[in-house]
């Protein structure tokens, strides 16, 4: 691939408002996106991250009511993820599911995994000052953004638009999630939600500032 390539899908990529209803990302290819949510990088490498794939119809209904800027996506779209993020039960420096983490999936030696926990604390009490649930979410779903990102470049890539979505009211989507999807809402808060699928129109041309605006050299 080369760099025209590669802008070409960035360019592609758009905030697709609807979707073909007629057309279904092929099981293959929607596996391809969430590979490159599951290769994004975190801090500390503890993937602070789930994502809710929601094709029952039934499901996407309740989600609605909600969702003043998802509704006509959640009509048309071939495929509907919530990006779910960890909150302080799991994400705590002192959490069960930290420990667990580093020894079961990270596969760390014993004296590395207290040496890490260590600057876990620190990072967490002081060097990033997470000391409250609600800054250790935001913290944790910055994180969940960059896999958001992955997600939407790589389906751009193979062709597939999308759309990312923060058009619904937070604490009501999870208490649907809680309700109707069975979601533990004391472990895991609703950060965005993206719809894929194909396009039934062209968009409008890209506004952006010029890069002389946006970045500064010294
Ligand atoms: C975090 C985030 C939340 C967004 N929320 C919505 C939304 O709820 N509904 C919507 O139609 N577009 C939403 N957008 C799309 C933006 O409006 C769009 O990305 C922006 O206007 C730039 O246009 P482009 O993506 O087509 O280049 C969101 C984008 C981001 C990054």
């Amino acid at each position: 691939m080369n760099k025209e390539q590669l802008l070409n899908a960035f360019n592609f990529r758009h905030a697709c408002k609807e979707f073909d209803v007629n057309r279904l990302i092929p099981e293959e290819d929607f596996e391809f996106i969430l590979e490159t949510a599951r290769l994004s990088p975190s801090s500390f490498g503890f993937e602070p991250w789930h994502f809710l794939v929601v094709q029952d119809k039934n499901l996407r209904e309740q989600l609605r009511s909600k969702a003043w800027g998802v509704t006509k996506k959640l009509d048309t779209a071939s495929h509907i993820v919530i990006g779910l993020t960890m909150k302080s039960p799991l994400m705590r420096w002192d959490a069960e599911y930290i420990q667990y983490f580093m020894r079961e999936i990270q596969k760390l030696p014993e004296e590395v995994v207290k040496g890490k926990g260590k600057f876990f604390e620190t990072f967490q009490k002081s060097d990033f000052d997470l000391t409250d649930d609600r800054k250790l979410f935001d913290w944790a779903a910055k994180q969940n953004y960059i896999a958001l990102g992955n997600m939407m470049t790589a389906a751009a890539l193979i062709g597939i638009d999308s759309c990312p979505m923060e058009g619904f009211e937070q604490k009501e989507t999870e208490a649907i999630l809680r309700n109707s999807f069975g979601i533990d809402t004391d472990k895991f808060g609703v950060s965005y939600m993206v719809a894929f699928g194909y396009r039934v129109m062209e968009p409008k041309a890209k506004t952006r500032r010029p890069l002389n605006q946006m970045v500064t050299w010294k």
